[in-house]
């Protein structure tokens, strides 16, 4: 979702060996989330482990690759790259407020933002030196969503993202996407030109176009989808993924060290439309990667094992994308931000009720500075759950 000024990166085309220098990125500004086709944040596809235990990480920083790992005990909880900064979104849920400022504070060095999985049941605070934004489930009662909503957007933040369910619904149940555009214009309304953010049930970017259209949405979210078939962000996404993208796919997670139990968990979600990829093929395949413990005795399916070059290729098309000037909100976000105390908590379904979380005072200036070519939101977001 943050379209950025890539040539700001200090790890540009090729990883350096050292441990790249920390990129000064401005402050986001809801503008930096409208117009976008963002992906969801989902645990397993994305980083997990919980708050508790990522409040201790060890972060280290691969000299060969420029991979970023925040470390517990026995694995990685958290990898980025620091190609990813300008779009990546970190997500906290934690009941605990302290815990959740502390996870804040651990990785906010590495990425854009914190999305609060939210509903927010006791207050919190933040001083504006990281960008905020919240995902939420609708309630029940559309008056009730449009109270909880006035809260959370009177907090301060940057962006709300809407998942257009009720917390009883499940997944296989129709988004209630025709509730959105009372709250978009009820957002709206209140003049703070905060992005409203649809998520639920949109298929990939043509459909994102749909579903903005039916509900005014400044932006829209994808989770199953961008999980069946990564290639949904463009216009034109691939059929036939095993074959035409999961090489890729293994060949770069190997390169960057990329945990194997989750790079087969994503890849064994994969399911785009079959046309060339035939039944005694897409069985075979299966079997291949079934039958595998680990990187090693994939060459069937990978080819060589070019992992580096195809990562080059990645940060050169990113890198290619227009910079977008982007100027530090200076008056936007006031220095405190509380949420309403008795709300309570929509999102997410099973994990029981976050978001408590008391960013009391987000010490490093990370995303503060007045660089002219300060990367910003606009293209795919990836949010990582921790
Ligand atoms: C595997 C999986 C993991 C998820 N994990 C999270 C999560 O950690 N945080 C969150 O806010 N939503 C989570 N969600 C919900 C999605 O972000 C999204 O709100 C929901 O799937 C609806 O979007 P969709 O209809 O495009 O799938 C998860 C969904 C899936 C399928």
């Amino acid at each position: 979702m943050l379209r950025a000024a890539m040539s700001r990166l200090s790890h540009s085309r090729s990883p350096s060996p050292r441990p790249p220098k920390r990129a000064k990125f401005a402050h986001l500004t809801p503008e930096d989330f409208k117009n976008g086709v963002f992906l969801a944040p989902m645990v397993r596809s994305g980083a997990h482990g919980r708050t508790r235990l990522f409040c201790t990480a060890q972060r280290s920083v691969d000299p060969t690759t420029g991979v970023i790992s925040y470390n517990g005990k026995s694995r990685a909880m958290f990898t980025t790259h620091p190609v990813e900064k300008p779009y990546l979104i970190y997500q906290i849920g934690s009941s605990d407020p302290e815990l959740a400022v502390q996870a804040a504070r651990v990785v906010m060095n590495d990425v854009s933002g914190i999305d609060l999985n939210c509903g927010c049941p006791k207050p919190f605070s933040t001083h504006a030196e990281i960008t905020v934004s919240a995902k939420i489930r609708l309630l029940p009662s559309q008056e009730d969503t449009l109270k909880l909503v006035e809260r959370i957007v009177n907090t301060g933040i940057s962006a709300l993202t809407v998942h257009c369910r009720t917390r009883n619904m499940r997944d296989r149940d129709a988004a209630l996407v025709e509730r959105l555009r009372e709250i978009v214009d009820f957002v709206h309304g209140m003049g703070k030109g905060i992005a409203v953010i649809e998520n639920g049930d949109c298929t990939g970017a043509e459909d994102a176009k749909r579903i903005r259209d039916i509900t005014g949405a400044d932006s829209v979210m994808i989770a199953r989808a961008a999980e069946a078939n990564p290639t949904c962000f463009s216009a034109n996404p691939l059929d036939d993924v095993e074959k035409t993208f999961t090489p890729a796919y293994l060949r770069v997670a190997r390169y960057l060290d990329n945990n194997w139990g989750l790079t087969k968990f994503c890849v064994s979600q994969f399911k785009a439309k079959h046309v060339d990829f035939g039944k005694p093929a897409q069985k075979h395949y299966r079997q291949v990667l079934n039958s595998t413990k680990g990187f090693d005795g994939l060459e069937e399916i990978v080819g060589a094992w070019t992992g580096e070059e195809d990562f080059k290729e990645i940060v050169e098309a990113i890198e290619s994308r227009p910079p977008r000037l982007h100027e530090v909100a200076t008056t936007a976000s006031p220095s405190l931000v509380v949420t309403p105390s008795d709300t309570t908590n929509p999102e997410p379904p099973s994990s029981g009720a976050p978001l408590a979380l008391a960013l009391h005072r987000l010490d490093h200036p990370v995303l503060t500075g007045g660089d002219p070519l300060t990367p910003t939101p606009g293209g795919d977001l990836f949010v990582v759950t921790a």
